[in-house]
């Protein structure tokens, strides 16, 4: 008998067809996200799950799924999925790294260049009617700040943080990085990720999300930023303080923000960096490209292809569920 997955999403390509033909196939099919209580419904006798990271795959829905033999994210990050509790069990994770490396990369620069030269809040000035015979170019009219000359500090030097990199090294940006082990790239500075917030004038981070990282950017951390400073954040939400943020902007310690990941998805009215005009907020689009989220279902259908095997999945969070 075919073992049968639930996939939470419509994927675009053709991985669905591709998964349909080795399991029986359960696909959501409303255009919105499922909700966790008819999540934990659908995953009932389900042997694998293709999901999203808006889905919550915590410890107690793990343990309520006697049957489960696999979950594949169509994501890089997993902080969404108890990984813990899955290989406690020994059950592999699967997720999507390297296809989204250039198209995040774009997306951070993509913020970096709007918060430097504030770009949304000139397009708002000129949609709101602002931009009137008395209200015109003048030598400190929305002037922003340089690239060129500039230091990019890098927290997390990995792929993403590395693609970014390359792309600050073409507009003339030094480049300094911090990064939790050894790590060697030519022309970058590695530095303690203190003296990193301390000497940059523009900040991107680029850490997954984990225990150790949660809060990395504290607000004693936050403190420690040179002033006038700008903070790209196309991570995970929970690696700033939020908060602390929003308050360093508002003092001027910060000169300007671009984020496209939240504490609280999606953001909740009352947070604090929805009123500030030098903030560039996006809603969780790093990667969101057609080509990109096209290859990103794929390697989440081949990862589920390969649990359905009985093989390694060939992107496996944890790899050790097979040793
Ligand atoms: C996007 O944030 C991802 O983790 O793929």
């Amino acid at each position: 008998m075919k073992k049968s997955v639930f996939v939470s999403r419509q994927l675009p390509g053709e991985g669905l067809r591709r998964l349909s033909e080795v399991c029986e196939l359960k696909v959501w099919p409303d255009p919105g996200p499922i909700s966790p209580e008819l999540l934990r419904g659908e995953m009932s006798g389900v042997h694998g799950l293709l999901c999203m990271l808006t889905d919550r795959i915590d410890r107690s829905l793990i343990a309520s799924l006697p049957e489960l033999e696999f979950v594949s994210s169509m994501s890089v990050g997993v902080d969404h999925i108890d990984v813990g509790a899955m290989t406690n069990r020994k059950l592999p994770v699967g997720h999507t790294p390297g296809v989204l490396v250039e198209t995040t990369a774009d997306t951070a620069f993509a913020l970096l260049l709007a918060a430097a030269r504030r770009i949304a809040e000139s397009d708002r000035f000129i949609r709101h009617g602002q931009w009137s015979p008395s209200n015109v170019w003048s030598p400190d009219f929305f002037v922003g700040k340089d690239l060129g000359g500039a230091t990019l500090g890098i927290i997390g030097l990995g792929e993403i943080g590395k693609a970014v990199a390359r792309r600050a090294t073409g507009f003339g940006m030094k480049l300094v990085a911090s990064n939790r082990s050894a790590v060697s790239v030519p022309g970058i500075d590695i530095l303690p990720l203190e003296e990193l917030l301390a000497s940059s004038d523009f900040i991107s981070v680029h850490v997954a999300l984990t225990d150790d990282t949660r809060n990395l950017l504290s607000a004693e951390r936050i403190a420690l930023i040179k002033p006038g400073a700008v903070l790209v954040n196309t991570a995970r939400g929970g690696i700033i303080d939020e908060a602390a943020l929003a308050q360093a902007l508002t003092d001027g310690r910060l000169s300007a923000a671009g984020i496209d990941v939240f504490s609280e998805e999606p953001i909740t009215r009352d947070n604090p960096l929805l009123n500030l005009p030098n903030v560039v907020l996006t809603p969780h689009i790093g990667s969101a490209s057609a080509r990109t989220r096209n290859r990103m279902a794929d390697m989440a259908v081949a990862n589920a292809i390969a649990a359905l095997a009985g093989e390694a999945m060939p992107c496996c969070v944890n790899p050790q569920v097979y040793v």
